[in-house]
């Protein structure tokens, strides 16, 4: 049985929190701004930069970060169940260090279809011009054994999906990667690690755009790559150091300030979106499909449940015989959800999702113009009453 203290709730609300000095601490941990880090003695620095070169995280300068990065290290460690937490100045160039990290020439790597756009419209070119390939798999064939090469080093994975929710079968995934010593890395962004942990699944390596749930009030641009393999975090930790890739005390405090209260907004957000989810169920003469996981007649359902503790605030739906052009013009007749690329904060977004997004994705064939909404922490009826005057405004 868990002992006081040992449940992770409680344990990312404390984690990394200041130690008492002369018998005071604040409750938060001190923003620490530097680019200079000062040294007792050239003993202790040529010590600390011993420490350094065994791959230690240990601060010889300000691009290491200080005491706000190793708090939130620590508290993105209680997350992810990880040893080692790289932090990136965004989701993506959190993901990008996994792929530069990892991949050398003539490597192939096997990427699920429905992964966040920019990992094949940014990521892939680049990789390409350092001499890796790259192949797309659908999570809704099972394992992709076919795919496979003697040069694939790593599976690169998101569940669910971008846009559209597909949950997929991880440990089996991660039971394949290990079968072929493949490393498998996996976005968790969605479940921001209280809703989902991807190594304790079996993955080598788990990314999140701290932007988003982490940070929690759309202020904030962050990433983080977590690990337990030893091995793979000196690997990481020597590419984020080659490409400089440094956070902010400021940006670290702010998620750090997010993650204390996570665990309730989470859940908000997940009631929320069920209540939005279900109210779009209803609106059949309007909408074709609802892709939202914890709904029971979602395909993922059966996985979410065996692998998920929750839901969080993203809901998409498609519009039932409706043009491209009246998919804008609902989500421009929304009032109270902003138009925004983004989610993860306090606030309700929507957006038409991009049909070449759409397109990659074969876990669904449709061809409707499908809403992605971010269902944020206002009042669900005020929402829906948002989405039923849109409704009304331009479908029917
Ligand atoms: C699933 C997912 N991963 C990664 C990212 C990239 O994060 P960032 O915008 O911080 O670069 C996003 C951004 O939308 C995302 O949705």
């Amino acid at each position: 049985m868990a002992s006081p203290g040992d449940r992770l709730h409680t344990r990312v609300v404390h984690a990394g929190s200041p130690p008492f000095e002369d018998g005071v601490a604040p409750v938060n941990v001190p923003v620490v701004r530097t680019s200079t880090v000062r040294f007792a003695s050239e003993a202790v620095r040529a010590s600390l930069h011993h420490r350094r070169e065994a791959g230690e995280p240990v601060s010889m300068y300000g691009r290491h970060g200080m005491a706000t990065h190793r708090a939130l290290e620590a508290a993105i460690g209680e997350l992810e169940g990880a040893s080692d937490v790289l932090l990136a100045p965004s989701g993506l160039s959190a993901i990008s260090l996994v792929f530069i990290a990892l991949l050398s020439p003539g490597d192939h790597v096997l990427v699920q279809d429905g992964v966040y756009g920019p990992v094949r419209e940014r990521v892939e070119p680049l990789l390409t011009r350092l001499g890796v390939s790259f192949s797309y798999f659908s999570a809704s064939d099972g394992v992709p054994a076919a795919l496979l090469r003697a040069e694939t080093r790593l599976i690169y994975a998101e569940s669910p999906s971008s846009f559209l929710y597909e949950v997929i079968d991880l440990p089996a995934l991660a039971a394949f990667a290990r079968e072929h010593s493949v490393l498998l890395a996996a976005d968790n962004t969605w479940g921001a690690g209280l809703l989902y942990q991807p190594l304790a699944l079996g993955a080598d390596i788990a990314v999140q755009a701290t932007t988003k749930y982490l940070g929690g009030h759309s202020d904030l641009m962050q990433g983080a790559v977590s690990t337990s393999n030893p091995q793979l975090a000196r690997t990481l930790r020597d590419t984020h150091d080659a490409l400089g890739l440094s956070v902010g005390a400021d940006g670290a405090s702010l998620a750090l300030r997010g993650i204390r209260t996570l665990a309730v907004r989470l859940a908000q957000h997940g009631r929320n979106a069920l209540e939005v989810a279900r109210y779009l169920q209803s609106e059949c003469s309007a909408v074709a499909r609802v892709f939202y996981p914890a709904l029971p007649e979602d395909p993922g359902h059966a996985l979410w449940r065996r692998d998920f503790k929750g839901a969080n605030g993203l809901v998409s739906f498609a519009l039932r015989q409706a043009s491209r052009e009246q998919a804008s013009a609902f989500v421009d007749a929304l009032r109270l959800f902003g138009i925004g690329a983004s989610w993860g904060g306090y606030e309700s977004l929507a957006l038409v999702a991009p049909q070449s997004r759409l397109r990659e994705h074969s876990y669904w064939r449709g061809s409707e113009p499908v809403v992605r909404l971010h269902v944020g922490l206002e009042d669900p009826v005020d929402l829906i009453g948002d989405l039923r005057q849109a409704f009304r405004h331009v479908l029917q």
